[in-house]
């Protein structure tokens, strides 16, 4: 997130063609990283280079997302992590139709959702569902679940009878395990727990039959005994119906868990991508090193789950507005003036890793050594390998907060 007072929202980035050159020396491409959830099935949706601005008061400009970039695969997860306010709900609301880009492309299917007409547009939101962080607020008070499932279970499903549609309530609400399904249709929201109502929401949003499903912090605020579960669930769907997902989380320990590829996003930019495993394991920007180091025990996900781990992410991006160069130097014991004038472009640190941050190879030389081939053509004054990036890391000075 950047505030300026200029009518666009960010400040523009320094070109530098296909590479960067770190402080080192050391030469990185800029060319986009091969996706990990492509192994898991077919490219279903696409992100392209989307950005969205926000007039605030007379003059005043919140660049809230920037220059975001992925892909969506059929079957696999991708998970945006970040602190609140990072611009995670503004990139699904984007995806799911509800937020216009300011710039930058998003594709379905390779049409860009740009072109489609009325019908087409329609077609596209319900191929595109979105569920909420807060089950409560996505479902009318005033109806029961019966009501909530029946309209889209109508419309994308063969009933023709009473039978045949009561058959498919009860089987759509069997997907998300709420069983025995039958005593549950005729209850209403304040009827059921969290869990119950966060299930029935993911129900109504199967029963459209999408190929993607945007879940925005779905367990966040679910009782902390029945997160594990509801990830389970939303795993299960993943793989049953092929589903291409996107987990927004604040909580890095579960995208580790749950998701092929995560994406932190920092003040509305991505500041590193990559594997789930490889990056919790080894994270590379200063910034996912906090968010990792703010969930001590990776391995045990019920205790993080059940202890929040999201305080300290909480705090991480205050003060972020209208910061230049890149938005994280004011809590980054790294920063140089380089931090604090240019801003970081995305760099290829692996095959499928990309951080922006000028000095990754001082915050993690070990996923700096680990790029299995070269990423950018030699360059004797730092490549992969020789000079400064080799130093012993000083422990001292490990990005993360001041
Ligand atoms: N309609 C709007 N008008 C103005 N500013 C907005 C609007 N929607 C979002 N914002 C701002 O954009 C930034 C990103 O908001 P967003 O809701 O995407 O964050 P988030 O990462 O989802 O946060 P959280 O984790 O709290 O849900 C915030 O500063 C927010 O105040
Ligand atoms: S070292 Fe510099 S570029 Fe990297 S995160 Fe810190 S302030 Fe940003
Ligand atoms: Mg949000």
């Amino acid at each position: 997130m950047t505030i300026s007072t200029a009518g666009a929202g960010a400040p523009a980035r320094p070109v530098e063609g296909a590479h960067a050159r770190l402080t080192s020396g050391t030469v990185l491409s800029t060319s986009p990283v091969d996706s990990p959830a492509a192994a898991r099935g077919a490219l279903t949706m696409e992100a392209l280079h989307l950005s969205r601005d926000f007039r605030l008061t007379r003059g005043t400009t919140l660049s809230a997302v920037h220059d975001v970039s992925f892909g969506l695969y059929s079957s696999a997860v991708v998970a945006l992590v970040g602190e609140s306010g990072s611009g995670k709900s503004t990139v699904a609301k984007m995806l799911a139709g509800q937020e216009l880009a300011t710039s930058g492309t998003i594709e379905l299917a390779g049409r860009p959702i740009e072109v489609l007409r009325r019908r087409q547009f329609r077609r596209y939101k319900n191929q595109v569902q979105y569920v909420f962080q807060d089950p409560f607020a996505s479902l009318n008070p005033v109806h029961t679940v019966r009501y909530h499932l029946a309209r889209p279970v109508r419309l994308h499903r063969p009933v023709g009878s009473r039978r045949q549609l009561e058959e498919e309530l009860v089987r759509v609400m069997q997907q998300v395990r709420l069983t025995p399904a039958e005593p549950f249709l005729d209850k209403y929201p304040h009827e059921l727990s969290g869990g119950q109502r966060q299930r029935v929401a993911v129900a109504r949003a199967l029963a459209a039959r999408p190929s993607v499903l945007l879940a925005d912090e779905p367990v966040s605020m679910l009782d902390v005994s029945i997160r594990l579960e509801m990830l389970n669930v939303l795993d299960e769907l993943r793989r049953n119906f092929q589903l291409a997902m996107l987990y927004i989380t604040h909580d890095i320990a579960s995208a580790r868990y749950f998701a092929d590829e995560v994406l932190v996003l920092y003040a509305g930019e991505v500041v590193e991508r990559g594997p789930a495993e490889e990056l919790t394991q080894q994270p590379a920007h200063p910034y996912t090193q906090l968010l990792v180091s703010s969930a001590p025990d990776p391995d045990d996900l019920g205790s993080i789950l059940r202890r929040g781990g999201r305080a300290a992410i909480h705090q991480a991006g205050e003060g972020a507005a209208g910061v230049s160069g890149c938005r994280f130097h004011p809590r980054c014991s790294l920063a140089d003036d380089r931090c604090r004038r240019d801003v970081p472009p995305l760099m290829r640190i692996g095959r499928d890793r990309a951080a922006a941050c000028w000095r990754v190879d001082v915050a993690a030389p070990a996923a700096l050594r680990a790029i299995s081939g070269p990423t950018a053509p030699a360059d004797p004054a730092g490549a992969p390998g020789q000079g400064p990036q080799e130093q012993q890391p000083d422990q001292s000075s490990r990005g993360g907060l001041r």
